[in-house]
């Protein structure tokens, strides 16, 4: 299994191109299942989620042409071969499961496996599923799989979600793109990649009113037609090498930068001391620090525009090394502080207790053999390394590659020494 060798304590500097959004990107594949004629996204990040997705899809009869190492993805989904989506298929990643509504929509039913995904708390489709009965169609979950059908089609439907949930936000307005009538989402998730998902629906024909606030209203539409889109650029990973620089200091521009939507994560870096310019005409962020100290601050973890739970790993290790003592609540998932322990062993002192997190900074971290434990948290690990004395191995970074597109390339051309060790080699 792949390392990442990391020797710490190499200032950041230089320039960062930013990749399509993982999580916009898988979406708006699915959102390819709508239609029967051809979808073109470009800007698609090479993850192995993605390239997993579009394997779920070809197994279920979409044409996908999407040559290695491009960033355009073709998909067309004209004849579905089949409605039926593994387990083997579904586990590995939970946004394969939004292929279930918009089969259901377009075809009539569809089975689909219950999730897995990032070991990060219960993670139930509780919310989904609410969605597509209030829609009208009929659920049997049975034998890990779900089983839908709406034979005379889906219908609109006013749904209010008890809590924000992106995933049932995102998969209930694919749905009704399809329903007859209007259906309208309230306490529906305002993450950016619903608008983005949004955008190109209506591109293709839809008609979405409210995007990115929390009533969505989804008038349907007979039939969906093909487009082009560009994949939104992905605030987390932008957010992530932020919180790398401001750990080792440094000075990096980040290009194609979604500057506008990462308002929560500029603040706090800015509260902890570190210089952040943006333009968000030229897409670009400029992350700066000295050897001025790091400030302690305290953050709770929300569901957009609040700080995201997706750069909450990548804050606590940033805090590790604060003047100072930050607390860090994680109120979206429940078990979220896996990389907690992980960050000790480089020297980080930090206690948890339920959702809280107390972290006491320490003047320096050490490097140290380490473990990744889901996409997010893995990556904090690297921050920690890129800051920390001395060598660090990262070891399962197949977690990492879920999410990241050339994170080794990226940090080495701003002066990380940083290098993926294979199996063979290591
Ligand atoms: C998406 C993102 C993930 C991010 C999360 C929150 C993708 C592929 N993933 O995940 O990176 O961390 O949003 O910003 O876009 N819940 C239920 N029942 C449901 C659905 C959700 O109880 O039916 C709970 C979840 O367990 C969690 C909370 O709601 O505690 C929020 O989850 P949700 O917003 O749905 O996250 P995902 O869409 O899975």
């Amino acid at each position: 299994m792949d390392k990442l060798s990391i020797t710490g304590g190499q200032a950041l500097n230089g320039q960062i191109t930013i990749s399509g959004a993982k999580n916009s990107a898988l979406k708006l594949m699915v959102a390819s299942l709508l239609t029967p004629e051809p979808v073109t996204l470009s800007n698609v990040p090479n993850l192995a989620d993605t390239r997993f997705l579009a394997q779920l899809l070809s197994t279920l009869g979409v044409d996908v042409y999407w040559p290695k190492g491009s960033n355009e993805c073709h998909l067309n989904a004209e004849a579905l071969t089949s409605t039926i989506a593994p387990y083997e298929q579904v586990r590995k990643m939970r946004a394969s499961f939004n292929v279930l509504g918009p089969m259901v929509a377009r075809y009539g039913h569809a089975t689909v496996s219950l999730p897995g995904g990032c070991a990060i708390g219960a993670r139930p489709v509780d919310l989904h599923l609410k969605a597509l009965s209030a829609m009208g169609a009929d659920l049997l979950v049975e034998g890990g799989y779900v089983k839908a059908a709406a034979i005379h089609g889906l219908k609109g439907a006013r749904v209010v979600f008890p809590f924000v949930s992106v995933g049932a936000t995102e998969h209930a307005m694919m749905a009704a793109t399809l329903a007859k009538g209007t259906t309208i989402l309230e306490n529906a998730a305002r993450e950016p990649e619903i608008s983005d998902l949004a955008d190109c629906l209506n591109k293709m024909g839809a008609r979405i009113t409210g995007a990115g606030t929390a009533t969505l209203q989804i008038d349907g539409v007979e039939a969906l037609n093909g487009t082009q889109h560009s994949v939104m650029p992905d605030r987390i990973e932008a957010g992530t090498f932020a919180m790398a620089v401001a750990a080792t200091g440094g000075d990096v521009t980040l290009k194609r930068a979604p500057v506008n939507v990462l308002g929560a994560m500029i603040d706090a870096l800015e509260q902890a001391g570190v210089t952040v310019d943006s333009d968000p005409s030229a897409e670009t962020l400029r992350v700066a620090r000295s050897t001025a100290p790091l400030r302690a601050v305290s953050i709770n973890t929300q569901p957009h525009p609040g700080f995201p739970t997706d750069l909450q790993a990548q804050f606590m290790a940033l805090m590790s090394l604060a003047g100072g003592t930050s607390i860090i609540r994680e109120t979206i998932f429940e078990n979220r502080f896996m990389h907690a322990p992980e960050l000790s062993r480089l020297g980080a002192n930090i206690e948890v207790g339920g959702r809280e997190a107390v972290v006491k900074g320490v003047p320096n971290l050490k490097g140290a053999p380490v473990m990744a434990t889901d996409l997010r948290a893995s990556v904090s690990l690297v921050i920690a390394a890129l800051a920390a004395d001395g060598l660090t191995e990262v070891s399962r970074i197949y977690h990492l590659d879920r999410g990241f597109e050339c994170l080794e390339e990226k940090l080495a051309a701003c002066g990380a020494l940083i290098q993926r060790v294979s199996a063979e080699e290591g």
